[in-house]
């Protein structure tokens, strides 16, 4: 018989779902195969207040039919959420996303500056009420550079704000991973390809748009050093795919669009991925055990059978091209249980 693995409760800590005809073709794709997923609040407008966030979950749960499946809502962090606000709140939200503006899609509302000052008084409710701030860390600098160049913010938030949980969202150099154990209350999100690319893959040859993200994908050696705590399922780390779909058109253009789209697809190529690191057995921590314990929360029940037998991953799943269109992993969904 095939080898099989079975992932319960499995989680995608930071996805994106967008709204209209694109949430409706892509939230079932990642309702079918995951127990839940932190859903990221960078609409056109961006999700900043409870009925917006209220609204937007309930379009998610129309748009997953009868999936079991639980969208952890996000805020989109403005530095004037105040105690009471953030009170009022609490009970529907899971974290507050903050975007340094302008820096990837839809941020422009972001902060600006990066005044710690200015952000201490909702900063310093959050830690009170126990609200994780998961955030975009990059600098407006250098494209290579700029999540290294972030790393002195995380450190002065860590230390400032010791009760805070801060989320490293999608992280992807080697400096991260070493500020990760410097600090108690940072944590991270990896995504699947960071694990599995490097700059040389989305640029070395032919450019390849649909490899094209924010953070763009790093060196071999920023690339092994997530690996490195993926693969060991660090209890620090966890699964966020960053699934950030585009319509082919703003990807296949003179401009761009940033994201890789991967949710439906995620579960098998980790498989691969970890299997092929003799790590298989460290795979239920990375995809769902870390992130239950990270942010306190128990999904609800679903359990994934992975076969290892070959799928072709789809050409494209309406006008969303996935990552590896056309080519082949070696493992497959088999099955969903839902209890
Ligand atoms: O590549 C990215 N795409 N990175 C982000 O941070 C945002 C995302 C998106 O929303 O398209
Ligand atoms: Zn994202």
């Amino acid at each position: 018989m095939a080898k099989e693995i079975i992932i319960d409760k499995p989680l995608d800590m930071h996805l994106h779902l967008r709204d209209t005809q694109m949430l409706n073709l892509v939230a079932p794709l990642s309702a079918k195969y995951f127990s839940g997923a932190i859903i990221m609040p960078n609409l056109i407008p961006p999700v900043t207040d409870k009925d917006m966030l209220i609204a937007y979950r309930e379009r998610i749960k129309k748009a997953i039919g009868d999936e079991i499946f639980k969208p952890y809502m996000t805020l989109f962090f403005k530095s004037d959420y105040d105690y009471k606000f953030l009170e009022s709140i609490k009970d529907e939200l899971s974290a507050i996303k903050l975007y340094p503006a302008g820096i990837t899609t839809n941020s422009e509302g972001g902060v600006e500056g990066f005044d710690i000052e200015k952000l201490k008084p909702t900063l310093e409710a959050m830690s009170e009420l126990n609200i994780p701030l998961c955030i975009h860390g990059e600098s407006n600098g250098f494209v290579m550079d700029r999540e290294a160049e972030f790393i002195p913010i995380y450190e002065k938030l860590a230390s400032s704000f010791p009760k805070l949980k801060i989320i490293m969202e999608h992280i992807t150099t080697a400096k991260s991973v070493e500020a990760l154990e410097r600090y108690e209350n940072l944590y991270a999100t990896i995504t699947l390809h960071h694990l599995l690319i490097t700059l040389d893959d989305v640029a070395g040859g032919m450019l390849k748009p649909h490899l094209f993200c924010k953070p763009i994908a790093k060196r071999p050696e920023d690339r092994k050093a997530l690996l490195k705590v993926a693969l060991s399922a660090h209890p620090k780390v966890m699964f966020g795919s960053d699934s950030a779909p585009h319509p082919k058109h703003t990807k296949e253009a003179p401009g761009c669009a940033a994201g890789v789209f991967t949710a439906p697809i995620a579960l098998p190529l980790l498989a691969e991925l970890f299997e092929e690191h003799n790590a298989l057995d460290k795979l239920q921590d990375f995809i769902s055990t870390n992130a239950q314990k990270i942010y306190n929360i128990t999904p609800p029940s679903k359990l994934v059978i992975l076969q290892k037998k070959q799928m072709d991953i789809p050409l494209s799943y309406g006008d969303i091209v996935p990552m590896m269109a056309g080519e082949k992993c070696s493992w497959r969904i088999k099955e969903i249980k839902v209890k």
